[in-house]
């Protein structure tokens, strides 16, 4: 008789798991009254912009981040131009970013008109191996840009002292990072800027927009002014001081990501609990390993997906692909992060840059030949992922996945 579903058993989830992403309440209601109310739809309404509903987001994100600054944007993408920006990115500089990431990383890169070095990552924590950013040093590189994938955080201490040591920036790409710490100190933070997406699916959203984060105020007025077509604090409102585009965030999204950010750090401690009562049963699994989490190290996880391990030898063989099946038969969606190694783009092996201006003599690698056998090989056959709001739900949601996941693997010769 078969038991697992994929076969016709029963599920063994019989009920949705986590929560309805995003979630909201009276808070997010009564500030978009506010705003509508108020008619000033957008900061620039407020002779302290400061106290617009945007400007107590950056205020509310920046400290609970542990920065000094933040400038709220449009999108994450285009926080990441902003910051390459405010750095004094030049063309043909080199910027050397993780092949596991979303394809922004490097493409707000090419977007200023620099070139992204891409880089494999690390077995065991899936995150910008530093041993291959040093190797990828070379006299053109401008800046680091570590992804803390999935959210949980890169080795910030190896990639600082090699920050450090070559004279580099570093930009940390933090879309997927609210609220994760490395040593107690929050990501974003390490670099000359943090930079964060608020799209849809992330665990601090307001439909889009992102911000920068830094410590630096000089870095904090580039940032401004390049947010704002080239204004710059306290100056009169038709002086503009240099070429940018209008990237700012409307009191909408304003209003929605200030309400959503008083949500985060209850919902981060939540996702926590929950991550360590799945990992406790994975580790009693074999073949579902948790990406090792040092908490003296990694002292906050926020979280856009959890990853965890899948060791195709101890399930007989079976493949990631086949596994994932039977547990999304068995109710249970699992990624595996994003597709492929993002230089497997055809933007990058057609070489779809758009009008770069790189310097005479100065052109980008052959992506079709940079190789980073790692992450093809986590990223096609090992890593599995699991959405944030899953970790939002009833703790005993846990347990459900556990069974879920044994019961796979005590049929696994069904599937074969
Ligand atoms: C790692 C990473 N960087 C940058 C971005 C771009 O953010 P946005 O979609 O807000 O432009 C994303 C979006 O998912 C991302 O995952």
């Amino acid at each position: 008789m078969s038991q697992l579903a994929i076969n016709g058993g029963p599920k063994a989830i019989d009920r949705p798991l986590g929560v309805t992403w995003p979630g909201f309440g009276d808070a997010e209601r009564q500030a978009l009254t506010a705003v509508l109310e108020s008619r000033k739809w957008w900061r620039g309404g407020y002779s302290d912009p400061n106290e617009s509903w945007v400007g107590r987001f950056e205020s509310a994100f920046a400290e609970y981040q542990g920065a000094q600054f933040g400038v709220a944007c449009t999108n994450g993408t285009q926080a990441i131009e902003l910051a390459l920006k405010a750095v004094g990115i030049k063309p043909g500089d080199e910027v050397i970013c993780p092949a596991s990431t979303f394809v922004a990383s490097a493409t707000a890169v090419i977007l200023v008109n620099a070139i992204p070095i891409i880089v494999d990552i690390e077995p065991e924590t899936y995150q910008i191996d530093p041993d291959a950013v040093e190797a990828a040093i070379g006299p053109r590189t401008a800046g680091i840009m570590p992804v803390h994938y999935g959210g949980f955080p890169c080795n910030m201490d190896r990639l600082m002292a090699i920050a450090e040591k070559h004279g580099l920036f570093v930009i940390e790409d933090c879309a997927h990072a609210h609220g994760s710490q490395w040593r107690g100190k929050g990501c974003g933070t390490f670099g000359a800027f943090g930079t964060f997406s608020l799209q849809m699916g992330k665990n601090l959203t307001c439909g889009e927009g992102g911000i920068v984060l830094t410590d630096d105020e000089d870095l904090a007025a580039k940032a401004f002014s390049y947010h704002h077509i080239g204004r710059m604090p306290g100056r009169p409102f038709y002086e503009h001081h240099i070429v940018a585009s209008n990237l700012r965030m409307t009191e909408w999204q304003g209003a929605i990501a200030y309400c959503q950010s008083q949500r985060l750090p209850e919902q981060n401690e939540r996702r926590m609990a929950s991550f360590r009562r799945l990992e406790a049963g994975l580790r009693e699994i074999p073949g579902v390993d948790p990406i090792p989490w040092d908490e003296s190290l990694v002292t906050r996880r926020g979280c856009y997906f959890y990853h965890f391990r899948f060791k195709s030898e101890e399930f007989e063989g079976l493949p990631r692909s086949r596994f994932v099946e039977a547990m999304g038969a068995e109710g249970l969606g699992i990624g595996s992060g994003h597709l492929h190694p993002i230089q497997r783009n055809p933007l990058f092996t057609n070489r779809n840059f758009g009008p770069v201006c790189w310097p005479a003599g100065i052109d980008a690698p052959d992506y079709a030949s940079v190789e980073t056998p790692v992450a093809d090989r986590i990223l096609a056959e090992e890593g599995c992922s699991l959405g944030h709001s899953l970790f939002l739900g009833p703790p005993e949601d846990m347990d459900l996945i556990l069974d879920a996941i044994r019961k796979v693997r005590d049929n696994v010769r069904e599937l074969r």
